[in-house]
């Protein structure tokens, strides 16, 4: 191949790599649709392509919520409850909020206040993409689990998680935190003499890592304490599915 082709060859190669590598697990976390929709239709939009409306508890989103828009908060059964099944706890209403007849809570005013559920509003959707399962399975199991979490329009699937960039890295160990297991799955394996990324297989791993790694040791975790370091696939523990993009 001659230079001119070679260079041509390699941005091609390259340029969905340096996209993935653009993009970050942490995020924002959330993201405004400024469209007017229902509750309901605002929460089913935002499941398509996100992960539901945006809960807000114990979050420090507020100081950053700028617009007017539902949020993942309902009267069900009488109580106020999160989409997440979280109870409300000390979030505050807005003045005289909220009122008896009006069942959906929108942001406004930097607070909470209640709506009829029909009203059109925009909304925030919660946007993330590193998602802690809270079970405890296998690598395989694991890796089945998140790719069963497909959208039914298939708009959107999940993988176990790519943890290529340092602060991506980072923010899995944070994350890691609030699991109930010490360790918690990536989608790192080895696999036919090679380790890869199951979510993102022609993604070069800068990682180090054995070359001849010990049977026992063929699946990725990262842990409270330390990044990633590779452990018995058969071992139970929770782990992460990273949501992939909409088009
Ligand atoms: C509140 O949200 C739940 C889903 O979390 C839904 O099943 C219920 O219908 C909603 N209630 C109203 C009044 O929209």
């Amino acid at each position: 191949m001659d230079s001119y082709l070679r260079r041509v060859f390699m941005l091609v190669l390259l340029t969905p790599l340096m996209h993935l590598v653009s993009s970050d697990l942490r995020g924002l976390g959330y993201v405004f649709i400024p469209d007017a929709e229902t509750w309901e239709e605002a929460n089913q939009c935002c499941r398509t392509c996100y992960s539901g409306l945006l809960t807000i508890n114990g979050a420090d989103y507020e100081a950053n919520l700028d617009d007017e828009g539902w949020i993942g908060l309902n009267r069900t059964d009488g109580s106020w409850t999160w989409i997440n099944g979280e109870p409300l706890d000390n979030l505050q209403w807005h003045k005289d909020e909220p009122k008896d007849e009006e069942d959906c809570a929108m942001w406004k005013y930097g607070s909470l206040k209640s709506e009829q559920c029909s009203s059109s509003k925009s909304f925030y959707c919660a946007d993330q993409k590193l998602v802690l399962i809270s079970e405890e399975k296998t690598w395989e199991e694991a890796l089945q689990h998140c790719r069963d979490l497909r959208s039914p329009s298939h708009d959107m699937w999940y993988d176990l998680v790519t943890l290529e960039m340092h602060k991506d890295k980072t923010f899995a160990m944070e994350e890691a935190q609030k699991a109930a297991t010490d360790e918690v799955w990536t989608g790192l394996r080895y696999l036919s003499s090679r380790w890869f990324w199951v979510g993102d297989g022609d993604k070069a791993i800068r990682h180090a890592l054995p070359a001849c790694p010990d049977q026992n040791n063929l699946c990725g975790a990262v842990s409270k304490t330390r990044r990633l370091q590779t452990r018995n696939c058969m071992e139970r523990k929770n782990f992460f599915c990273q949501r992939r993009e909409c088009d």
